[in-house]
């Protein structure tokens, strides 16, 4: 499919978006979400691909819901249309999805990288959910995600004054895995996604809804869940070619079977 607010490529076994609207920032517009959207679920679909990473420019990751796009939206637009909802497949995305970001990641754009699985921030990086600056606020998750991710104060101080956080408070904070500088911050996050993307598709699948459990439930049933889905590891032929290959003193060959 030929794209136009998107490039996709797939290195190895790892699929790789680019959001590239340069002329906007890579403001997010319906039309740019139906592209991604169609790009994550052919690398959903494709057992070759391990590991998706989402990555924007140097200058801006995306600076957010597309302001012109949206401006003018009634309310019953707004509501019959169900507007915002089908951004969230990245959230639904069941492989390993990494955010790799550079320069701004603002409003939608920061609760599309919230969306991802983790975020590698370079130290470019700059994250805020500034809606209340233009008399809304965050409506893809981000009142709920960044509090999880930060804590209730910093979110309340970030989407009540709608101020930036650079990369350095970013990973002080939570809000990103780690930072890197600019010039290596796809390499560094096609590292962490090819080394994913060698490890067993369905248990690094089962490991990741394991992580996202623990936030919908109370501790006592995330461990049962964990329980559950740990022990059904060893019907998996990855486990016990993993285990032989530890003892036998080699590299372990996973089938993702
Ligand atoms: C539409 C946008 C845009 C946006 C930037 N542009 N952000 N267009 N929607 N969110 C466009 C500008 O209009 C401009 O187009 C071009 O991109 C370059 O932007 P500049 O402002 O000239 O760049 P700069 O001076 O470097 O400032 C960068 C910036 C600023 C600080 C990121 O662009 C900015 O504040 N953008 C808006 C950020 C924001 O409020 N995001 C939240 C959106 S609401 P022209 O044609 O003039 O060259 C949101 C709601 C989410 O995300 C809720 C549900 C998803």
């Amino acid at each position: 499919m030929g794209y136009e607010n998107i490039r996709v490529e797939t290195r190895g076994r790892v699929g790789l978006v680019t959001l590239n609207r340069p002329s906007a920032l890579n403001a997010l517009n319906s039309a740019l979400i139906a592209e991604l959207n169609t790009a994550l679920g052919s690398f959903e679909s494709d057992e070759k691909i391990g590991c998706i990473v989402l990555t924007g420019s140097e200058k801006a990751f995306a600076a957010g819901a597309d302001i012109k796009e949206m401006g003018s939206l009634t309310y019953m637009e707004a509501y019959l249309n169900d507007f915002i909802t089908s951004w969230d497949q990245v959230s639904r995305a069941r492989k390993p999805i990494i955010a790799a970001v550079a320069g701004y990641a603002l409003g939608g754009g920061c609760e599309l990288a919230m969306m991802c699985d983790f975020i590698i921030a370079a130290d470019t990086a700059k994250f805020g959910q500034p809606e209340i600056t233009l008399g809304v606020m965050p409506g893809a998750g981000g009142t709920q995600r960044l509090t999880r991710f930060v804590g209730k104060s910093k979110a309340m101080d970030m989407c009540l004054t709608g101020r930036m956080m650079d990369a350095q408070e970013a990973e002080r904070s939570g809000l990103v895995s780690r930072v890197v500088p600019a010039d290596e911050l796809l390499e560094e996050a096609m590292k962490a996604a090819e080394k994913i993307a060698g490890f067993s598709l369905p248990i690094a699948m089962m490991t990741k809804e394991s992580v996202n459990r623990s936030y919908e439930t109370t501790l006592a049933e995330g461990v049962r869940f964990e329980r559950r889905v740990f022990h059904s590891m060893f019907a998996t032929e990855d486990q016990k070619e993993g285990m032989s290959a530890f003892v036998d003193k080699r590299k372990p060959q996973f089938n993702n079977r």
